[in-house]
């Protein structure tokens, strides 16, 4: 392919040479019935923004919110196959999903803390792999968008934008730790250091207000977005003030050793294992993951979309750590992705997605559907154990 890779985090270990040879080749067997399922689905699915599937196919939300959060991984999802085929179809349809953001590029009100998203999977992943000044430029204007969220008061990224009353101007969310990385893009890309202060003074005070000193994580913290002073915590899309929305953990438990990996500061690969051994602790026997670790016990109620982050995460520490300690880390990442592919895929080719049973928000009316990021990050973390990925974050 003539590949070119611009700022690739680094990793210390090579996955797919400590994972052994019955882990690797049962990920090289998932891996070709990805790339056997997408080929089909890639086709049948040009043109589209999908978010989730209706009776087994892709929905489209070109028109529907062109600003959505989840907009970019459908172009994630067709750079990750790109890169491991040379297929041309993934590379058109991932362009013609760039272009359509430009729409949301354009709208202050379709732009919140959610670039990295957004932006990373699309125009950022086309330039990474040898794109040119229109995605460079794309990337630049997201990263500069996000970091105009900072509120130097309480040293936080702003999350999400209000009707204009202010209402949520002091509300930072656990999720943004995944939108940092496109800020240390655009540090390692122009060496400007404000993008690199403003992403680790975020992820600073993520450690001090979001991290539990038993590991879990706050979904949303409010502060005071004129005195910067903590104020209190949201369950958000948890169930409930206190509770443990394994979404979120996911998001900390990934978001922090990226953090990690663009920075080399310890406290935040420290933290990421912490989150991480929490979440452990917290799988069930099944191995299936609910949508709150602290749900009520009568509620059976899952979100694969939490199991699939986690595994990525849970892969980028093992990548950071020698045995015996690195293999806690692997194991648990194998069992989730081994647990998700035997109850939890969908691999058949008249069927759009991949995985069933996530779920968006605790609250929500409908649970346990098709979520496009689930797919991704099932996708993404197969691809880390076949050394297929290309870096997005
Ligand atoms: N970032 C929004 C969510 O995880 O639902």
């Amino acid at each position: 392919m003539g590949e070119i890779v611009r700022n690739q985090a680094v990793r210390y270990y090579s996955l797919p040479e400590c994972i052994g040879p019955e882990a690797a080749a049962w990920a090289e067997e998932v891996a070709g019935k990805i790339k056997a399922k997408l080929l089909v689905v890639a086709e049948r699915s040009q043109g589209k923004v999908p978010f989730t599937t209706v009776d087994g196919v892709f929905d489209d939300w070109t028109e529907k919110n062109i600003s959505w959060w989840t907009n970019g991984f459908w172009g994630g999802m067709m750079w990750q196959l790109y890169h491991a085929t040379g297929e041309e179809i993934y590379r058109r349809n991932a362009l013609e999903l760039e272009e359509k953001l430009d729409r949301n590029l354009m709208s202050a009100a379709g732009m919140d803390h959610d670039s990295g998203f957004k932006w990373l999977t699309t125009a950022v992943a086309d330039y990474r792999l040898g794109g040119g000044e229109v995605s460079r430029n794309r990337g630049l204007l997201a990263a500069d968008n996000l970091a105009g969220r900072f509120n130097p008061a309480g040293r936080f990224l702003r999350a999400w934008n209000d009707n204009g009353d202010g209402s949520r101007a002091g509300w930072a969310i656990v999720d943004c730790m995944m939108n940092l990385p496109l800020l240390y893009w655009a540090y390692e890309e122009i060496k400007d250091p404000r993008f690199l202060q403003i992403a680790t003074m975020h992820a600073d005070t993520a450690q001090k207000y979001f991290v539990r000193e038993d590991g879990s994580a706050n979904h949303i913290v409010e502060f005071d977005p004129v005195t910067g002073d903590f104020v209190r915590t949201h369950g958000g899309q948890g169930y409930g003030e206190g509770s443990s929305w394994t979404r979120g953990q996911s998001w900390a438990l990934y978001g922090f050793v990226l953090s990690y990996l663009h920075t080399k500061e310890e406290s935040y690969l420290n933290t990421a294992k912490r989150v991480a051994n929490y979440f452990i602790a917290n799988i069930p026997e099944s191995g299936l993951i609910p949508v709150d670790f602290r749900q009520p016990v009568d509620c059976s109620l899952e979100d694969s979309t939490a199991a699939a982050i986690a595994s990525c995460g849970l892969l980028e520490i093992a990548g950071q750590l020698e045995e015996p300690e690195r293999g806690v880390y692997l194991r648990a990442a194998l069992r989730l992705l081994r647990t998700l592919e035997q109850k939890r895929c969908n691999w058949d080719l008249s069927c759009d997605h991949l995985l069933e049973k996530c779920t968006s928000a605790f609250h929500d009316q409908k649970h346990e559907f098709a979520l496009i990021y689930g797919d991704y990050f099932f996708l993404e973390a197969i691809w880390k154990l076949t050394g297929e990925e290309l870096f997005i974050w």
